[in-house]
């Protein structure tokens, strides 16, 4: 049902030192800091070969990923990101097999310009799962 890795996202209080952390340690491409108000995140885009590494910081009020920080004050992996074909087809089918859809279950449009989902972490070996309509 899954197809590719999209991204794995990171989360960090302090985007600018992450993306020099890839850029100058890791020596990977890495884009310049893009606002995503409509998100409450700050992203910066590291690409790699095979995926994309999501640097992300919190940005205003209510930012999603404000509650992560706060329990992982040093960062760290926040979610990964599966391409799917056919988001309905993958909800339905996946809350079927007993995931949990987080928010209304409907999708909406992700950092892409795609539609997203994200599938609770209780029921994924402790990990945010986003599908992305590839
Ligand atoms: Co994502």
């Amino acid at each position: 049902m899954i197809g590719r890795l999209n991204h794995v996202a990171i989360a960090t209080g302090d985007i600018r030192k992450a993306a020099a952390v890839y850029r100058d340690v890791l020596g990977a491409t890495v884009s310049e800091p893009v606002a995503l108000p409509d998100h409450g995140v700050t992203t910066v885009f590291v690409e790699l070969p095979n995926t994309k590494i999501e640097l992300l910081e919190p940005l205003g009020e209510n930012s999603p990923i404000a509650n992560f920080l706060k329990k992982n004050p040093s960062g760290g992996m926040h979610h990964v990101c599966y391409e799917v074909d056919d988001i309905y087809a993958a909800r339905d089918r996946m809350r079927a097999a007993g995931a949990t859809i987080t928010g209304s279950g409907e999708p909406r449009i992700g950092a892409h310009g795609k539609p997203v989902l994200f599938l609770h972490p209780k029921d994924f070996v402790g990990t945010l799962v986003e599908l992305e309509q590839a």
